[in-house]
């Protein structure tokens, strides 16, 4: 039911001030004022970010860029960051991380969403989301940022890792920034190119931008290979921002050497190995459980029956943290090991080293 159009629903979140004041002060609870406000418009809520679909288009064979408009409560968003996207399907609530490649100051924001093979999640969003559609956003996250002071910029992303990248280039060319700027982006194959249109248009427009794809699952006629340090070459930059899988930020690491801003995106090497025993305590839900130290806690802990939150599954958004009471857990990206208690890990990284205890 929508008893008030969209746009009052925007126009309605400063007004909504008093019922926070409440909220905070234990006078409502915050669930039933959602209530009456969904009852509203699915849209209207007194925190949560919701954003009504105003626009989709194919960029890529394989990703769609969705234009959103939010309610009022995405407050501080920025191009490069990403965003959870929760969706319900069949009882059960899913999410995943998202770039935002733009931000506009009257709550428009585009997400580009990228289908991934037997994702539940993407193949919904790309095949059945319509125009007019409300979806949930959780708030924006992400450090990527412009390097203002840079003399020449390098952007190197491999596959969906060009959607923040994308959001950042268009901001500093619409700011004016005149430095040099490279954008290398890697796909397995020509149709993966992203934005391909749009960013020859730029070209066009901003003779400081080159834009280069490199293909590296096409035929060995057209194969550029995976980064190497020869594609570096000549480059005239002094700062480089990454984006892609992890072994693609890590290859960026060892070949850049300048400064470098990395943002990797996917998920730990998963093992069949079993390690050694270990055991668990999930110390809220009073639960015991054996598990093994080469498998996420995030995985054992749904294994056991427990449903934590979680968002990316990646490491990115945070929305797995939870806190390490007792034991020694390693992360999954780079064998680091933490064991201090009281100390914040996120779940889908971290694999109990030994026996631990956490506050799930
Ligand atoms: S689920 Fe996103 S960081 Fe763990």
């Amino acid at each position: 039911m929508r008893l008030l159009p969209f746009v009052l629903v925007r126009w309605l979140a400063r007004p909504l001030a008093p019922l926070r004041a409440l909220v905070a002060g234990q006078w409502l609870r915050v669930s039933e004022v959602d209530g009456v406000l969904a009852w509203l418009h699915p849209a209207l809520r007194l925190n949560r970010v919701f954003a009504r679909v105003e626009g989709r288009s194919w960029v890529a064979e394989d990703m769609l860029a969705l234009r959103l408009r939010c309610n009022g409560n995405a407050h501080g968003w920025q191009a490069g960051q990403h965003v959870q996207v929760f969706l319900t399907l069949d009882g059960v609530r899913h999410s995943r991380s998202y770039s935002l490649t733009r931000v506009a100051p009257d709550g428009y924001v585009e997400l580009a969403i990228r289908r991934q093979p037997g994702g539940r999640l993407s193949n919904q969003l790309l095949d059945h989301l319509s125009i007019g559609d409300v979806i949930e956003l959780g708030q924006a996250q992400g450090d990527l940022q412009w390097p203002e002071q840079a003399q020449g910029v390098l952007l190197l992303a491999a596959g969906s890792g060009v959607t923040p990248l994308l959001g950042l280039l268009r901001e500093a060319l619409a700011r004016g920034i005149t430095a040099p700027i490279t954008l290398l982006h890697y796909v397995r194959e020509h149709g993966q190119r992203a934005f391909v249109d749009e960013l020859q248009q730029l070209m066009t427009h901003y003779p400081n931008l080159i834009v280069r794809w490199a293909l590296t699952g096409a035929s060995e006629r057209e194969r550029d290979g995976r980064l190497s340090a020869c594609h570096l070459e000549g480059l005239t930059a002094d700062h480089a921002l990454a984006c892609g899988p992890a072994g693609f930020v890590q290859r960026a690491t060892q070949l850049w050497p300048g400064a470098l801003q990395s943002e990797a995106f996917t998920a730990p090497t998963r093992t069949s190995a079993v390690g050694s025993s270990v055991q668990l305590r999930f110390a809220r839900s009073r639960q015991q459980a054996q598990g093994d130290s080469a498998r996420s806690l995030l995985e054992q802990a749904e294994d056991a029956g427990l449903r934590p939150a979680h968002g990316c599954r990646q490491g990115i958004c945070a929305s797995c943290t939870c806190t390490l009471l007792t034991g020694t857990v390693r992360d999954l990206r780079n064998g680091a090991l933490f064991s201090e208690p009281g100390q914040p890990i996120r779940l889908c990284i971290s694999a109990p080293h030994a026996d631990v205890e956490i506050d799930l």
